[in-house]
């Protein structure tokens, strides 16, 4: 008898029952379960390889954009981002000019959106990437190994002052809108400073719009009984150029740096941002697209607004290829030349995957 298939066959079942209840996680918790359902339990060989890695005491770095303007404090600036980028592709930043009550405002929101009566969020519910607003419990639900413990509201648009509101849920249009300006104000800071950090001129990154379109993944990461068997997000990299990553007090996010998992310590006011794959790869493997996930947690919920750089949303014929200042004779491109809406119907399709870039871009 194949009872490997028949395990098969009732995870299938299992995935399509969670999923058509369209209350994702935070669903099971409100029905009181002790125990996670199998779908959410990670294979006994990972859950014992994840023993052998030590905890780090170390910390990611913490930049400081206050006086950015000031030419010597520009010049530190851009040295740290470098640093930063080349080695752990990840740091946090302060004084980034996003006021305190904006950032609480769209936490807020988020946490409202998802604990609003189930019915009225079961009209976001959808499996369907192509649109605008799509609110559902894992992308990948049905491609992954194991499913995550976290809830999530999807947000793009290519100009923050073009969203159409009427698409954006009642309970966080407005502060969706407020957000989406200062976000995208810093992401084109960001991306003058990475270009000057890999010796380019301000504007290059830019120019290539690696600054345009804005993807919203609005997580709700709920209270969990079994916290040890499971992940509130797997392993991966992110796919996009730049990750800005906004998180409420309860932590969870780790890094993995020099073979060992490191906490990113939640630092109130903070944003925390990473380089992604698609700026590893233009980049030449100059920065780093650092591999993350996020553990589960006894305390909940966990909030966290990332918007994702992932280049225009509208993208006939977009191609990106290593920056050919970056080539010389000592360093070859390691990449080839993808074509960007390939690149992300190929994500849509495979899920999180912690190899993503080496599988489908590699040189
Ligand atoms: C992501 C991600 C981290 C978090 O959405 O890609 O890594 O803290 N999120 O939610
Ligand atoms: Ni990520």
């Amino acid at each position: 008898m194949d009872t490997s298939g028949a395990q098969e066959y009732d995870r299938l079942q299992e995935l399509k029952t969670f999923d058509e209840t369209k209350a994702g996680v935070k669903g099971l918790v409100d029905s009181g379960l002790q125990k996670i359902p199998q779908i959410f339990v990670r294979p006994a060989e990972e859950l014992a390889k994840d023993l052998n890695y030590k905890r780090a005491q170390i910390e990611v770095p913490v930049i400081d954009l206050g006086d950015l303007e000031k030419t010597h404090r520009h010049k530190q600036i851009v040295e740290e981002v470098r640093i930063a980028s080349e080695t752990w592709g990840f740091f946090q930043v302060v004084n980034h000019g996003i006021s305190l009550n904006v950032l609480n405002e769209i936490l807020d929101a988020i946490q409202k959106f998802n604990e609003q009566d189930v019915e009225e969020k079961k009209k976001y519910y959808t499996r369907d990437n192509t649109g605008r607003v799509r609110f559902n419990s894992n992308f990948d639900l049905f491609t992954s190994r194991t499913a995550s413990w976290r809830d999530t509201l999807a947000i793009s648009f290519s100009d923050p002052d073009q969203i159409n509101s009427d698409d954006l849920p009642d309970l966080c249009r407005k502060s969706v809108i407020e957000y989406s300006k200062p976000v995208s104000n810093l992401g084109n800071i960001l991306f003058g400073l990475l270009s000057e950090a890999l010796g380019l001129e301000p504007e290059h990154l830019r120019n290539m719009d690696c600054s345009e379109g804005h993807r919203f993944s609005c997580h709700y990461y709920p209270a969990c009984p079994e916290p040890e068997l499971t992940l509130g997000t797997v392993k991966h990299s992110d796919l996009g150029f730049l990750t800005i990553l906004l998180q409420n007090q309860i932590d969870g996010l780790q890094i993995f740096f020099q073979n060992q998992w490191v906490d990113v310590q939640p630092i109130r006011g903070a944003l925390v941002i990473n380089i992604g794959d698609l700026l590893q790869l233009v980049s030449n493997g100059k920065f780093r697209s650092n591999k993350h996930r996020v553990v589960a947690n006894h305390l909940g919920p966990r909030i966290s607004i990332a918007c994702f750089f992932s280049g225009p949303i509208n993208m006939d014929k977009v191609f990106y290829s290593p920056i050919k200042e970056l080539i010389t004779e000592e360093n070859p491109p390691v990449y080839k030349e993808v074509l960007l809406s390939d690149y992300m119907t190929k994500f849509f399709t495979v899920g999180l995957d912690e190899n993503f870039l080496v599988n489908y871009c590699k040189g």
